[in-house]
């Protein structure tokens, strides 16, 4: 059964028949070929799914495509203004924060969220907002740094 739903995506807006029984993962992957957004253990637990929903990030695997009508999301694509990479990503890229990946964009979704939030962040709280996300690459130790640089690099931006 389908039902018909509204949502602006990435700034988009999108009017779209759902699948009531799809995910909001499998919406933004399938509905709208938004791949970026992964899926990895479907109960809630990795964070790799992570969107943001109204500015708040969400496990997209745990809600229902239909619970987001009339809502805006924003996915990994979004994240960036216009063709270059957001400072978050920079960071990630530049302080080594990812191997194979699959972890990464759900980390930065909510890392963007996070940083609006704690823009100066300790390490402690970084670790702290990273025990929603499983990486089983890093070891973490780099997406701490990574996250710690971004935190300043947005900083600087906004200074100047
Ligand atoms: S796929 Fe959603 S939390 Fe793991
Ligand atoms: S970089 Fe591979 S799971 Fe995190």
């Amino acid at each position: 059964m389908k039902r018909a739903i509204r949502v602006t995506v990435n700034g988009v807006p999108h009017a779209r028949d759902a699948d009531v029984r799809s995910t909001l993962a499998d919406f933004v992957r399938e509905d709208l070929d938004l791949t970026g957004t992964h899926v990895g253990c479907e109960h809630g637990v990795c964070g790799a799914c992570t969107v943001l929903l109204d500015g708040e990030p969400v496990r997209a695997c745990l809600m229902l495509a239909v619970q987001a009508d009339g809502r805006a999301i924003t996915t990994i694509e979004g994240i960036a203004p216009g063709d270059g990479l957001h400072p978050v990503q920079e960071a990630f890229w530049g302080k080594h924060g990812l191997q194979c990946g699959y972890c990464t964009p759900g980390i930065i979704v909510s890392v963007c969220a996070f940083l609006e939030e704690h823009p100066t962040p300790t390490h402690e709280e970084i670790r702290e907002m990273l025990a929603g996300h499983l990486c089983r690459c890093t070891g973490y130790h780099f997406i701490v740094e990574a996250i710690a640089e971004a935190a300043r690099s947005l900083a600087s931006s906004q200074k100047a």
